[in-house]
């Protein structure tokens, strides 16, 4: 049995860990040949391979990034042409099944190919948790942590000097990261993507906080943005499948508010820093679930799915459920209650 595994879109803490998980698996349990393909799916329109065997993934577990390589540009989708290649390339690398560990994009992608014939098993990856039937993808809980730490780092200036201190998260259009992160670091104020914010509110809540506790700390998603407002868009990547890159509202928000407070207001964008390190320990295992989980699933001939974890069970959905979707937090969410009854502002 040959089965190619490939990471496609941006990293995301616990890859490596998922590559480990899924190479051992199936050299356990269906004594399969495993062909890493580099680069994401760039790779497999050019046969770009490295093999993977025990030795080659032993002691990666605790790395950020991905042996392998990826990319958010490479596009089957993008041309007849590319689309050809993928699949020609799939039948000349004699592939029994693919394993592609990616976010929607991938999975978006991964569906097209089933579509054309190739098999394939998805294993959500993203730090934004926005992957439609799937409760955790791995790489969130670092995010969350790498966040929460920032959040109390940013604090002490806050306090110190007295001043409105704004975090901005990744996250894209969902605000999951924003909304974990900002409970478990003590945000004052928490704005999401998915509700947008009322500028009075916010000022109202720092002028409340000026007269009494002098300082607050405001988390906010990327992809907030205040009524009748507009997305803050940092750049556009023709290339990629998704060209909107996010950031800045942070500063936006800090241009808006400091006419009507007396503290300083001072702006926070942590970026990529989300992405990079060492997966919590947590992470460490769910990938390493997700990973053996999409080996089982080779094993018992069962394709054409994403491993996911729903009522906090290792299970699987059908890939066409996944497909060009996305999870955003509801507004019934119990998290969205905790937070304002503790007194959390949400902005709205
Ligand atoms: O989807 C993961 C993510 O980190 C988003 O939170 C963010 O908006 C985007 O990727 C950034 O992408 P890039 O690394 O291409 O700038």
């Amino acid at each position: 049995m040959r089965i190619g595994v490939l990471t496609g879109g941006g990293d995301c803490p616990g890859l490596n860990a998922v590559i480990r998980s899924v190479t051992k698996s199936l050299i356990n349990l269906c004594d399969a040949q495993v062909l890493g393909i580099r680069d994401g799916f760039a790779g497999l329109m050019e046969q770009r391979i490295q093999p993977l065997d025990w030795p080659s993934v032993s002691g990666i577990l605790s790395s950020g990034g991905t042996i392998l390589g990826t990319s958010n540009r490479a596009n089957p989708l993008a041309s007849a042409e590319s689309l050809a290649l993928a699949l020609e390339n799939y039948r000349a690398l004699a592939l029994d099944a693919l394993i592609a560990i990616g976010g929607d994009g991938t999975m978006t992608i991964a569906q097209a190919l089933v579509q054309r014939g190739m098999r394939i098993i998805g294993i959500p990856k993203t730090i934004d948790n926005d992957i439609e039937g799937c409760e955790r993808s791995f790489g969130f809980d670092t995010a969350v942590n790498t966040v929460t730490q920032a959040l109390d780092r940013v604090q002490t200036t806050g306090q110190s000097q007295s001043r409105v201190m704004i975090v901005e998260t990744m996250g894209r259009y969902a605000g999951w990261i924003a909304l974990e992160a900002g409970i478990a670091g003590a945000a004052d104020i928490i704005l999401l993507p998915e509700f947008d914010f009322d500028l009075d509110r916010i000022v109202a809540t720092c002028r409340e906080r000026e007269n009494r506790e002098r300082y607050t700390m405001i988390c906010i998603g990327e992809g907030a943005k205040c009524v009748g407002g507009a997305l803050t868009v940092e750049q556009r990547i023709e290339s990629s499948p998704e060209p909107i890159r996010l950031g800045g509202v942070a500063h936006v928000l800090r241009a808006q508010l400091q006419p009507h407070l007396k503290s300083e207001v001072r702006a926070t964008v942590l970026g990529h820093v989300q992405r990079g390190g060492s997966p919590t320990p947590f992470d460490r295992v769910l990938a390493t679930r997700y990973g053996n989980e999409a080996a089982q699933r080779v094993r018992a001939g069962e394709f054409n799915c994403m491993v996911t974890l729903a009522q906090n069970q290792i299970t699987a959905i059908a890939l066409g459920q996944v497909s060009g979707r996305n999870r955003r937090i509801p507004a019934a969410h119990a998290l969205l209650t905790t937070a304002r009854q503790i007194g959390i502002g949400l902005g709205h």
